[in-house]
């Protein structure tokens, strides 16, 4: 294939040992709901301002190997004098830009309860765009519901369907696709629960993967980790996630996958860490890098510290996140 050098030389980097991706690809109703938590209103400008703070954080390239962008971000510049377009700046300092090219998970018809994630219409235009932009990878997300009866096998093959749909348009046209099939941890379901449903999806996945023709070196898996259902009474130790999440990715994820950047789900900012850093730390054996791929874990903190104007104070919380993690990628947090 015409891309196969660069993809998985992006993928490569995207994963490298001691870095992680920024998720700030937050769509304009999701950032207005982390914006109205510091009573900031969602402007245009303000989420100008607060990109702009995040990605000039001096230093930030040392921890971050790419961002995940939203469409609006992607065509916006820096607010200091010199007006450059972000995926042009984020490259200047060595990260990679990246996009989030799905518009959303809707209610999947014919299933109660379940979503299927779309954006393929239209997808290979738009990522040609993209390329022309400066995107190196690309963000799909799908979403995986649990309850006593659910996912069901129709959801979990459509929305893979879908992800591989889209992880060989990426691959076709330059971009890595990043490949989210997110378990949600909504719920009151146990830590076997969350492997089981993990383990099915992941092995339904690949087999579409490889239906698809996508080339695994190329790609960078997104997983959740397998932790306990939020409002599960009994909560599972770091270890005990530790241990099945990595048992899970061993026996269902091929060797060839370039690399693992979890998601953090909406785990708290340190638990996340924690959660990472017990895995590189007790597992030496892995065929891939487990990195992060994080959005609320990464930013919490430097959203609050920011509220509209701090912009020391938020690089500082995000330079404090970014280099925890960094070290939890090597098992030394
Ligand atoms: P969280 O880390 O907040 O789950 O966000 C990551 C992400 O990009 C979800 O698609």
């Amino acid at each position: 294939m015409k891309y196969n050098n660069l993809l998985i030389e992006t993928a490569n980097n995207m994963v490298q040992k001691g870095k992680g991706i920024l998720a700030a690809d937050e769509s304009n109703p999701t950032c207005g709901k982390r914006f109205d938590s510091i009573g900031v209103e969602s402007s245009f400008e303000n989420r100008n301002e607060y990109r702009d703070m995040l990605f000039s954080a001096e230093g930030i390239e040392k921890y971050i190997s790419g961002v995940i962008m939203f469409d609006e971000t992607f065509r916006q510049t820096t607010t200091c004098d010199q007006k450059i377009n972000f995926p042009e700046y984020l490259s200047s300092k060595g990260i990679i830009p990246g996009i989030k090219v799905d518009t959303g998970a809707k209610d999947l018809a014919g299933f109660k309860n379940e979503k299927i994630t779309e954006g393929l219409d239209g997808l290979r235009e738009r990522l040609v765009e993209y390329f022309n932009l400066g995107a190196r990878f690309a963000k799909w997300r799908a979403v995986i519901n649990i309850d006593d009866t659910l996912p069901s096998l129709g959801a979990i093959e459509a929305n893979t369907h879908a992800l591989a749909r889209y992880a060989a348009l990426c691959q076709e046209n330059g971009i890595v696709p990043i490949v989210e099939p997110e378990v949600l941890m909504d719920g009151s379901h146990d830590i076997n629960r969350c492997y089981e449903v993990s383990c099915q999806t992941l092995d339904i996945l690949f087999d579409q993967l490889s239906r698809l023709n996508v080339m695994l070196e190329g790609i960078v898996l997104k997983p959740n980790m397998i932790i306990s259902g939020l409002s599960c009474s009994n909560q599972a130790s770091i270890d005990e996630v530790s241990n099945l999440t990595v048992k899970c990715f061993k026996e269902h994820v091929p060797d060839k996958v370039a690399g693992i950047a979890f998601l953090s789900g909406g785990q708290s900012s340190d638990i996340a860490t924690e959660h990472l850093n017990a895995m590189n730390k007790n597992h030496s054996d892995l065929k891939w890098n487990l990195s992060f791929s994080y959005g609320r874990a990464l930013q919490h903190n430097a959203l609050n510290a920011w509220s509209g104007k701090n912009r020391e104070d938020g690089q500082k919380k995000l330079m404090e996140r970014a280099k925890n993690n960094s070290l939890a990628t090597m098992g030394k947090f």
